[in-house]
């Protein structure tokens, strides 16, 4: 027996427990376990019903991703299954924490559920590029109907014991000790002569062509460039078109198929580095996080109050701090709306509402910070203002207590001195809306004392964001390189592509917006405000492209003014504008600029790649510890497909000689100052490695 799964028999009930931390992934010891255990329960009469159960945090949460694209060890998880479904005694899978991806499907082959009340239940494959491949298309609809199987595998949404019990997916929800539930549930079967009852004898429920059309609609809309969606729902058909049998051979090729492709391969490395980047090098691993208890944030605009709402959101007091009155009841207005909006929406009950307000406690003095562990400041992103404020955080606030700065661009060594304390200081740098957005962009400084670095960390993971550590430079890593992206679109327009061809672009490789519909959702007058800010940094080239001045001059500031790069109906419905085709007219007849036609691979190239040119300079800076960061970061802060697996990953995937061939040519016709390739860009692709390598 493998030493994953143990094999235990008292009188007539047998148990196959699973024990194969972290999440008891079905890898080939628990595989060959399970079958062992299979094989030990068919072959002795005395034995009735057999449970199939978990040690440790979750019941299996899916095949283990670390064998993918590796030769198959072992039974594989489709026979394992294959032989619990085909056994003529009944077997009870009990199911707790996340029971995911071939997790369910072990536990659908099993005759009888009982679950844990906190179990959740789910088919994650499609977030891997993947599709369920041991059944979960086939047995899910024979036992929960259609539309709950849709809305599962092509979504990889989860849901409750409760639902799962409604929809007939599990049969009992367990009182008390799981284990002790299931031992109760399993002799109950035994004395009443229970059969074994295999879902594959199920029939199909009644076919819905109009609910599969609309639901080939709404992954055309909401998963754009993403093929594992449309296969799942397409392997769900298989059980109309052929037997059983049949349908679960097919379900697994196709899994087979999805597991070699790009977009699957690319996801598999996203799940990963998302992982790999809460993991800090150089950081040793007995490193104590500062204790943070209750945390206070300065400054009540947009970013201040959404960062005030992920923190109370996640349980921790915190102290709102605004600069006066008015600011202060604005801002608690503002989240109260929000808050309010998602319990009128059902998302939040009104009590989860009334336990996050309390935990915010209101102030307009800075000295009310005198206990709290760790501040957040969110001020206006002016470096004079700044620096006022974090003098003041190093005297009010106690030794010991961090100070971070949600600054996007302006630099922390100068917040650091004016503290007095600079190994405290870091950056925090959320993502607008704060409450909502996952990426965390942590800053640390040459200074941020280690243990400093590893709270920043922790905190970010408990209120629920995905931490990415960063060094110190203008824009860090997300801005740093989207004003690469910005730069050549605006460059484009004036060498003769449209805007409207450049989003088409942007959008057809997978990004959920394109850079200009981007510029007019955000506000025209922001992005000047931010050009501004710049200005003193940036090439006369780059100051002459002043489209977004220009509009911002005639009153048009993008969505809420109807006009920007497109303009907009009251729906905010884009359409084309013929005041941009205008504008840029003037502005290449009053520059002595000559319009070309530009093909869809140099737009797409021009952007993408000056991105990576970028993303190469801040990883052979040392900015960003690995490419694992700059892929987590660019995926998660600014739409970055993550199908590609993000740009250092993709550029991989082209082979960095090629990508270093274009850019010189970029050089050649653009000029040196834009396109000199990166140095590690350089010394990768001439090794014939990867940033990844
Ligand atoms: N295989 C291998 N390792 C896995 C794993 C898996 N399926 N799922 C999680 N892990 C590892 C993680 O890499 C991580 O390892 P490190 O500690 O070394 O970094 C560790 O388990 C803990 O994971 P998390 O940090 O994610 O812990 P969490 O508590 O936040 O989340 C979880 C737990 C909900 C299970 C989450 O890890 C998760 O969603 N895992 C993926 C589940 C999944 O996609 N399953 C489907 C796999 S495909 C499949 O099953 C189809 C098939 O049959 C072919």
């Amino acid at each position: 027996m493998s030493e994953m799964v143990t094999f235990r028999t008292d009188g007539a009930i047998a148990e196959a427990v699973i024990d194969n931390p972290p999440v008891n992934a079905t890898s080939a010891g628990v595989r060959q376990g399970l079958a062992d255990a299979i094989e030990r329960f068919a072959g002795d009469p005395a034995l009735k019903v057999m449970i199939v159960r978990c040690e440790g945090r979750t019941f299996v949460a899916g095949a283990d991703i670390k064998e993918f694209g590796k030769p198959m060890v072992g039974p594989n998880l489709t026979k394992v299954i294959e032989m619990l479904d085909a056994l003529e005694k009944p077997t009870v899978a009990a199911v707790h924490g996340t029971t995911l991806g071939g997790g369910f499907e072990l536990a659908l082959a099993c005759h009888y559920r009982i679950a844990d009340p906190a179990t959740r239940f789910g088919f994650p494959e499609v977030k891997l590029g993947l599709l369920p491949g041991a059944g979960g298309t086939q047995r899910t609809p024979r036992l929960a109907g259609l539309a709950t199987t849709i809305d599962l595998v092509t979504t990889g949404k989860q849901i409750n014991a409760r639902k799962a019990l409604d929809s007939g997916l599990v049969d009992r929800i367990a009182e008390g000790d799981l284990a002790e539930a299931a031992r109760a549930y399993a002799k109950e079967l035994a004395e009443s002569n229970a059969p074994a009852r295999s879902a594959g004898t199920l029939p199909m429920p009644e076919d819905d062509p109009a609910l599969f059309e609309e639901s080939r609609k709404t992954i055309a809309r909401k998963m754009r460039g993403q093929p594992a969606p449309l296969l799942a729902l397409e392997a769900i058909r298989l059980g109309y078109d052929m037997p059983f049998a049949q349908a679960l051979e097919r379900e697994y090729a196709m899994c087979l198929e999805a597991i070699s492709s790009p977009e699957s391969k690319a996801l598999r490395h996203v799940f990963a580095a998302e992982r790999q980047v809460a993991k800090v090098p150089g950081l040793a691993a007995d490193i104590e996080p500062r204790k943070v208890d209750k945390a206070g944030v300065i400054g009540l605009g947009a970013m201040g109050r959404g960062i005030t709402m992920a923190i109370a959101g996640a349980g921790i007091p915190v102290t709102a701090v605004a600069l006066d009155e008015e600011h202060l009841a604005k801002a608690m207005g503002a989240i109260e709306k929000m808050w309010g909006s998602s319990v009128k929406k059902g998302r939040m009950s009104q009590e989860q509402m009334d336990r996050q307000m309390a935990l915010i406690t209101r102030s307009t003095n800075p000295a009310d910070l005198a206990d709290v562990d760790l501040v957040i400041e969110a001020v206006t992103e002016d470096i004079d203002i700044k620096k006022v404020v974090f003098a003041e955080l190093g005297k009010v606030t106690r030794p010991g207590a961090i100070l971070a700065s949600n600054t996007s661009f302006l630099n922390i060594d100068t917040l650091a001195d004016a503290s007095g304390r600079a190994e405290d200081v870091c950056g925090m740098h959320f993502f607008n809306p704060a409450h909502v957005m996952r990426l965390l962009e942590n800053v640390r400084t040459a200074r941020t004392a280690p243990d400093v670095v590893a709270t920043i960390m922790n905190f970010g993971k408990r209120i629920k964001k995905l931490p990415v550590l960063s060094g110190v430079c203008d824009g860090f890593i997300v801005n740093r390189m989207l004003s690469k992206r910005s730069r050549e679109g605006f460059f484009l327009v004036e060498e003769g592509a449209s805007p409207e061809a450049i989003d088409k672009v942007v959008l057809s490789f997978g990004f959920p917006m394109g850079p200009f519909a981007l510029g007019d959702l955000a506000g025209l007058d922001v992005q000047a405000a931010a050009r501004k800010s710049r200005a003193a940094t940036a090439s006369a080239r780059e100051l002459r492209a002043d489209f977004v001045e220009q509009m911002v001059a005639a009153g048009n500031l993008g969505q809420k003014t109807g006009s920007g790069w497109y303009v907009y109906d009251e729906n905010r419905k884009a359409s084309h504008n013929p005041e941009t085709d205008k504008m840029i007219a003037a502005h290449a007849e009053k520059h002595g600029l000559k319009l070309r036609e530009i093909g869809e691979e140099e737009i797409l190239q021009r952007l993408i790649y000056a991105m990576v040119n970028e993303g190469a300079k801040i990883l052979g800076e040392g900015v960003a510890p690995r490419p694992h960061e700059i892929d987590v970061a660019m995926i998660n802060g600014l739409g970055f497909p993550a199908t590609t697996g993000g740009p250092m990953f993709w550029a991989d995937q082209i082979g960095l000689d090629k990508v270093l061939a274009t850019i010189e040519k970029f050089r050649a016709e653009q000029g040196d100052e834009y396109w000199t390739p990166a140095p590690l860009l350089v010394e990768r692709a001439k090794e014939a490695k990867g940033f990844y390598a």
